[in-house]
C-alpha cells in the first residue's frame, strides 16, 4: 500500500497548522480543521468564493487547470498568488502558508 504524505498547512492571519493529506484539496483542510472559508458552490470552481492566497509552497500544490484559471481571471483582487481553495490540490511534498481574505471583502 502507498504511504500517504501528510504536510502541514500554516493559515494566516489566524496561525492555525493544520495537517493535510496527499490529494485533499485546501478546502477541505480548512474545513475539517474547522476553519470557516466561503464556498458557495461546494467545489465546482464556480463560484470563486473560496478564493485565498498562497504565500509559501505552492509548489506543494497541483497546479491551475483551465476550469480554475477562467474563474480566478473574473475574480476581483486576484494576484499571483491566488488560487481556490477546492481546486488547489495537497500534492504531500511541501509544507504550505495560505493566507485567508478577509470576509466582508465583497466575494
Ligand atoms: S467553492 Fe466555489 S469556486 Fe471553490
Amino acid at each position: 500500500m502507498k504511504e500517504v504524505s501528510m504536510t502541514t498547512v500554516t493559515i494566516s492571519p489566524g496561525g492555525e497548522v493544520l495537517e493535510a493529506a496527499e490529494g485533499m484539496s485546501l478546502l477541505e483542510v480548512l474545513l475539517k480543521g474547522d476553519i470557516k472559508i466561503p464556498h458557495k458552490c461546494d467545489g465546482k470552481a464556480s463560484c470563486g468564493s473560496c478564493h485565498i492566497f498562497v504565500q509559501e509552497g505552492r509548489k506543494g500544490l497541483t497546479k491551475i487547470a483551465r476550469e480554475e484559471n477562467e474563474k480566478l481571471d473574473s475574480i476581483v483582487g486576484v494576484g499571483s498568488k491566488s488560487r481556490l481553495a477546492c481546486q488547489a490540490k495537497v500534492l504531500g511534498t511541501e509544507n504550505i502558508k495560505i493566507e485567508l481574505l478577509g470576509f466582508g471583502s465583497g466575494l
